[in-house]
């Protein structure tokens, strides 16, 4: 009932080094690349915001689909990092595209989870109507992050990935997707100032807690790793699979050393999952689509293939998507 007729991803081309960085702040490659896998990341130029990195992406996906901006009946846009604070990236980005005058909205808020959880909309509303789905992950966090906050700073990078849903006719079925939320741990993840508890003002301002992200990351690595890989396993599961059954793996892109612990839980090789966290850094919503759209263009997808794509982020929110090739 859901099938991927197009696949992109757009990376800027200003790349930020562990050394760049340690030029910069209190910090080394060293302890970058033992602590989160990380040697690079992409930062977007000054003349780029969010929906450029999103229509950049869009625009691949469109074309890989064989299709123009005018075949698409609806945009969703997941990001953390928008556009504007009001109104929403889609809409930006439907004027951007040029489409018509289609159903447009945002998943904000959802962190790193917010491309499959879109997915898993797409999938949702195609149940209703036969439509071609444009679904963005992107992020622009470069701009809005402190660069003198070395405990995260170092651990981010921006992109965009996207994708066309219909209801046939692509390269991929999108058999199944699993999501779930567990909203007593909002405080172990959060951006607090500039929502309505916690207004931005002068305050905010002075003490640099408007852009500051709290981040338990002991907890966090844990909760990771259990939820992303029992997505995979719950997937799996739903279609009468199992893990044994995937041919890969493409988890959500924080650090490598969380995708080394999902593995190992998982009991899968490393031919079996992919990763690109060292070239680009934690893109947030991003990392899921545009890791797909890399393992695509590097042939590590074969028609007949199983890929499963698992993701988490603030909320907790969790999510993974079975894909058949
Ligand atoms: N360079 C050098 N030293 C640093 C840096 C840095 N960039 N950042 C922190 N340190 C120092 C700290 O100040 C601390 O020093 P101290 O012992 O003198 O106080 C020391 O390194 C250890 O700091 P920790 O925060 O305990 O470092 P840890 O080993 O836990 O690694 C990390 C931090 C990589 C974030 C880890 O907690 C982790 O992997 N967490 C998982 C969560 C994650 O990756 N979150 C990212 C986004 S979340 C998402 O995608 C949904």
């Amino acid at each position: 009932m859901a099938s991927i007729l197009g696949f992109g991803g757009y990376a800027p081309e200003r790349v930020m080094t562990n050394d760049d960085w340690a030029a910069l702040i209190d910090t080394s490659d060293e302890w970058i690349t033992t602590r989160t896998g990380i040697k690079k990341r992409h930062f977007a130029s000054d003349d780029e915001a969010t929906v450029d990195l999103a229509g950049k992406a869009s625009l691949v996906a469109l074309e890989d689909a064989g299709l123009t901006s005018e075949d698409i009946d609806e945009i969703i846009v997941a990001t953390d990092t928008p556009e504007a604070y009001t109104p929403d990236t889609a809409s930006f980005l439907q004027h951007y595209l040029g489409c018509r005058e289609v159903p447009a909205y945002d998943l904000g808020g959802s962190g790193c989870a917010g491309f499959v959880q879109a997915l898993d909309v797409a999938r949702a509303r195609l149940l209703l109507e036969p439509k071609r789905i444009l679904v963005v992950g992107v992020e622009l966090i470069s701009r809005l992050m402190s660069w003198e906050d070395r405990s995260f700073c170092v651990l981010f990078g921006d992109a965009a990935g996207a994708v066309v849903v219909a209801r046939d006719g692509g390269a991929a079925e999108l058999v199944h997707v699993v999501a779930g939320t567990d909203g007593s741990q909002t405080d172990i993840l959060t951006l607090k100032t500039g929502g309505t508890r916690h207004p931005f003002n002068a305050e905010s301002l002075a003490s640099g807690a408007f852009n500051h992200l709290d981040m338990d990351g002991k907890r966090v690595f844990r909760e990771a790793v259990h939820r992303m890989s029992q997505a995979v396993v719950d997937v799996t599961g739903h279609i009468g699979k199992g893990v044994a059954d995937v041919d890969l793996v493409i988890p959500h892109q924080a650090n490598k050393r969380i995708i080394d612990a999902v593995q190992q839980k998982m009991g899968v090789d490393d031919s079996r999952v992919f990763v690109n966290v060292h070239d680009y850094g934690n893109t947030g919503s991003a990392t899921v689509p545009f890791a797909l759209w890399e393992a695509l263009g590097k042939g590590r997808i074969s028609e007949g293939d199983l890929v499963v794509l698992t993701a988490f982020g603030a909320g907790f929110h969790w999510a993974a998507a079975a894909l058949q090739f």
